[in-house]
């Protein structure tokens, strides 16, 4: 039995998120330098967009650029952004004939221009898809996701349109930037790192965590599909007793 006939196509997850890792070590391990990994990292996000879609998976949350990513070296900044902007501008295309959403996630307003420009040009062009939807985490990080959560919630309350008591789980979810989004089941992470790297922490409170030892770019649907087969074969409790499950 191949992979994918492994798969349930009943109990997949709705959403799944990944943290793609391994690109530097990856180029390094070519003996290439570190923009030639990103570079090579396109080619497994292409690949796990499409297998996500063809699934039916509903929701893909790919971590492209964390807010600490800024300290890197300049040049490797800069190619990221550069390589964004190309990206972006390529895929718009399959994306529409595939009928699948682009949506972004983090600080975007403080990426460069460019790079601005070309995300938001692909969210407006794709926004009437409605196959899946593929979000972007782009100068994210999670500490800043809440409290940038928090500063809305308490204007509300300087406003008085809420009292701090009347605060509910509800309120924050919907001033998270993942709004509307439902918390994905599966967190994928690359490279054999096992952390989480300031992403999504609020949303993965009850995810399964699945690290995987490939390096991002060579990352394929058959990793997917493992990922997947682990995630379907595991008990998820919330806090239950497996009695109560089954
Ligand atoms: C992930 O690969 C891509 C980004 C963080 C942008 P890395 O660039 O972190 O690769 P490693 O971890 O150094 O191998
Ligand atoms: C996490 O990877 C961020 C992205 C994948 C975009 P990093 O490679 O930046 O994470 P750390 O710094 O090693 O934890
Ligand atoms: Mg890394």
């Amino acid at each position: 039995m191949n992979l994918l006939d492994k798969i349930d196509k009943n109990s997949l997850p709705k959403h799944i998120a990944v943290i793609m890792d391994g690109n530097g070590r990856w180029a390094k391990e070519h003996g290439r330098p570190r923009v030639f990994g990103h570079k090579n990292g396109v080619k497994a996000v292409r690949e796990t967009t499409e297998a996500c879609a063809e699934l039916g998976v509903e929701y893909l949350t790919l971590y492209a650029f964390s807010t600490e990513n800024w300290n890197r070296p300049r040049m490797e900044v800069n190619a990221l952004m550069t390589l964004l902007v190309e990206t972006l501008r390529k895929e718009i295309s399959t994306l529409n004939k595939n009928n699948i959403r682009l949506k972004a996630i983090g600080d975007l307003e403080k990426l460069p221009p460019k790079t601005y420009k070309a995300l938001l040009e692909g969210i407006e062009n794709t926004k009437n898809n409605t196959h899946m939807t593929l979000i972007l985490a782009l100068n994210y990080s999670s500490k800043w996701e809440i409290l940038d959560a928090v500063k809305k919630i308490a204007k509300k309350v300087a406003d008085d349109e809420i009292t701090p008591d009347e605060i509910k789980e509800a309120d924050f979810v919907s001033a998270l930037s993942t709004a509307g989004i439902p918390d994905p089941e599966l967190l994928i992470r690359t490279s054999g790192e096992n952390r989480i790297s300031n992403f999504l922490l609020w949303q993965i409170a009850y995810s399964e965590l699945y690290f995987s030892p490939v390096f991002w770019p060579d990352f394929r649907k058959a990793q997917l599909y493992e990922a997947i087969i682990d995630f379907q074969q595991r008990e998820r409790r919330f806090g239950k007793i497996s009695e109560q499950i089954s």
